[in-house]
């Protein structure tokens, strides 16, 4: 096991109150959207992580002024017209979100670009963005017609498409929009089934003109941000780790304050609904355009379920490694179905899960699309977070009530999207 191994021992329970660190989602579009407006920008409680970084690092390379001190960033946006060429390769890391929208802007420039990123990144596909980019006019290569990273863009003026997403993808549907801010006429974007929706909700404060229903996005072309100031709520998906911990390890009680309530996010409250625990959403409020609220969570028992409604699975996506863990504590059997999309995330996280849980003596299998866990409860045992910062929570997680310890490799890898965790996990866990 690499030098980084981390070794959980199982507690009676998990106690306190806790804030967690700004959304991963949200600060990458606060950061990409001021630096697209023209003048300056100040974020509140953006969340400073490696993946946050790698949108930091690209935006700098294009010539974004951006200062980071502390949790507060201030960006001295330039427009759209303001960015330069870089110097060099841009490197989006682990970050999917980074890649992804990168490409829809940099296929509005009108210079070249190559962007690449770390070894699971390159391995993701990339196609479900390049072909919308190619049919609104942008120039791009890379391997098998420009669906792997490393990608060369020379972008320009692209033009408006009417757009059906064979796939559901936030990512995507943002570069798209992205990309319409230097391009003419109209762009619609249809997904399957609506995903987060936290890039309408930002570009709508910040002025830009939208239409959007439950599964479409239209606007006209050419329309920037304004210049924003915004306090970033707390990460849903790294609150998830501790109501997750709190309902399986006996006598817990725990609080989660300002967390993001999106509900483009929160499908994993309706499956644990659904299983039986006790999650209590108090104190609900709305913070700059998002809804935010508090979690109090008591250890419950649960009970197994099928998953298979397409609108959970991707308001539930990132949190699905978790379910499966807390699923190996319920009374019967877990299924989850229709979530494919799993094994194009920065791990094979059916596979990652599934073996991972049969490592730590839970009787779990691997469908194409999606997995079954057997409850019962976890042995204890040696996992590798197989470079997957989720990965690694989900199965910190599963230590709360496990029977011995469980030792994860490569856990180091939480610095992804949660730097903080260790300290929040093992106040509360008393240790
Ligand atoms: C994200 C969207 C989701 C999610 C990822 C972050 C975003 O990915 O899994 O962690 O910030 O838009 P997809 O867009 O690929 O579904």
């Amino acid at each position: 096991m690499p030098s980084d191994t981390v070794t959980f021992v199982p507690v009676d329970k998990v106690e306190g109150q806790v804030a967690v660190p700004g959304d991963k989602s949200i600060s990458h579009r606060a950061l990409i959207f001021s630096a697209l407006a023209s003048g300056i920008s100040r974020i509140e409680h953006l969340l400073i992580a490696d993946d946050i970084m790698s949108t930091v690092r690209c935006l700098r390379m294009l010539g974004v002024d951006i200062g980071l001190e502390g949790f507060t960033a201030v960006i001295k946006g330039n427009g759209i017209g303001g960015l330069r060429e870089s110097d060099d390769i841009l490197n989006a890391g682990n970050s999917g979100t980074t890649a992804r929208i990168m490409l829809g802007l940099l296929s509005t420039q009108d210079f070249f670009s190559v962007i690449t990123g770390d070894g699971s990144l390159r391995a993701r596909p990339m196609k479900r963005m390049t072909i919308p980019l190619l049919a609104m006019g942008a120039t791009l290569d890379g391997k098998e017609h420009a669906n792997y990273l490393p990608i060369a863009v020379r972008g320009g003026r692209l033009k408006g498409i009417d757009y059906k997403m064979p796939v559901s993808s936030a990512q995507v549907k943002t570069g798209l929009i992205v990309a319409s801010m230097n391009a003419k006429g109209t762009m619609t974007i249809t997904e399957p089934v609506g995903t987060r929706d936290h890039t309408e909700r930002m570009l709508k404060a910040s002025g830009v003109d939208l239409k959007t229903s439950d599964k479409t996005v239209q606007l006209a072309c050419s329309q920037r941000p304004l210049p924003m100031t915004m306090t970033v709520p707390g990460d849903f998906s790294s609150a998830a780790f501790f109501i997750g911990a709190a309902v399986i390890a006996r006598r817990s009680d725990i609080l989660i304050t300002g967390v993001g309530i999106n509900p483009g996010r929160t499908g994993m409250l309706e499956v644990l609904k659904g299983m039986g625990a006790s999650v209590e959403i108090i104190n609900a409020r709305f913070e700059t355009g998002e809804p935010v609220a508090d979690i109090h969570v008591q250890a419950s028992q649960l009970h197994g379920i099928t998953v298979q409604d397409k609108r959970i699975i991707v308001s539930a996506i990132d949190e699905l490694p978790l379910i499966a863990v807390l699923a190996a504590y319920a009374q019967g059997r877990t299924v989850i179905r229709n979530a494919e999309e799993l094994r194009v995330k920065e791990s094979d996280r059916i596979k990652a899960v599934v073996e991972g849980l049969t490592a730590l003596g839970v009787k779990a299998k691997e469908l194409e699309d999606g997995f079954w866990v057997e409850g019962g409860g976890v042995r204890g045992g040696s996992v590798s977070s197989c470079g997957d910062h989720r990965i690694a929570m989900a199965f910190a997680v599963s230590s709360v009530a496990s029977e011995h310890e469980v030792r994860i490799g490569d856990f180091g890898v939480v610095s992804i999207s949660f730097p903080e965790f260790m300290g929040i996990f093992n106040r509360v866990r008393g240790v």
